[in-house]
């Protein structure tokens, strides 16, 4: 696939707070960084290491506010609503107007973004290709989302949100999510095996699971680490995505 593909996104804000309920302003930051992270014209590539430069990756990507709702009618591409609910989990509450959050648009036809309180430290939540429409689409916080208002350092950059878009288009983490052991996998050829998550900002190399020279991918989207600290997607895992897209995603390609 040579040409950019453009998704429309709905924005769900849940808000029990004013606070809560995210201005136009810090919507259009988030759409902007993602704009810059799956096309990668992100500013911060350059701190990519040089041994990894040649694996940095376009997904070909451009997201954009839903222009029409379900209905066919103009929107703006975010729906707003206030909650009782002062924080959500990843139950999938928010996902429904029964409990408290906002129902789905057509999974088929919108990627779905919550923006609401999420407790207990979580940052965000997706769900993988393949599962149930009603609750397909990523859950964000709203202090780690966009890159103003009420986004709060060191998640103010917007890659949560990247990142679990990541996993709504299939991308595990990098970790391959076995703990802190080495035999886990993100199916991800040219990303180096490692062992458990990164945090914060860590110093290049990490090495971990005998990956020396270079050591561990930790400034990955699919990484755990700071939102100024991640910056790359690889070459290999973009591969994911356009097999996700030409497979249980294809619908969104119009
Ligand atoms: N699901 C992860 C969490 O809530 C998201 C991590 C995002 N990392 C980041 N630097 N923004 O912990
Ligand atoms: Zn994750
Ligand atoms: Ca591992």
């Amino acid at each position: 696939r040579a040409e950019v593909v453009t998704i429309p996104v709905v924005v769900h804000v849940v808000h029990n707070t004013d606070e809560q309920n995210v201005s136009e302003e810090q919507i259009d930051t988030q759409i902007a960084v993602l704009n810059e992270d799956f096309r990668a014209v992100n500013a911060d590539l350059k701190g990519v290491p040089a041994v990894w430069q040649g694996l940095v990756a376009d997904a070909r990507l451009e997201f954009r506010r839903a222009s029409t709702d379900p209905q066919g009618n103009p929107t703006t591409g975010v729906t707003r609503r206030h909650t009782d609910a002062r924080s959500f989990s990843d139950n999938d509450a928010v996902k429904f107007t029964a409990r408290g959050g906002a129902d789905a648009w057509p999974a088929d036809r919108y990627l779905n973004v919550w923006v609401c309180q999420l407790g207990g430290g979580l940052l965000g939540y997706a769900q993988f290709p393949g599962g149930p429409p009603a609750t397909d689409g990523v859950v964000i916080t709203h202090t780690g989302f966009g890159t103003t208002g009420t986004a709060t350092a060191p998640f103010n950059l917007g890659r949560t949100t990247t990142h679990e878009i990541g996993h709504w288009l299939n991308l595990f983490h990098i970790g391959g999510d076995d703990g802190t052991g080495c035999s886990g996998t993100d199916f991800v050829a040219d990303t180096p095996n490692q062992a458990g998550q990164n945090f914060g900002t860590p110093a290049f190399p990490s090495i971990t699971c005998n990956n020396g020279p270079d050591g561990d991918m930790f400034m990955n989207y699919m990484d755990y680490t700071d939102d100024a600290a991640m910056f790359m997607f690889t070459h290999g895992q973009i591969l994911r995505v356009e097999a996700c897209l030409a497979g249980p995603r294809r619908n969104l390609v119009v």
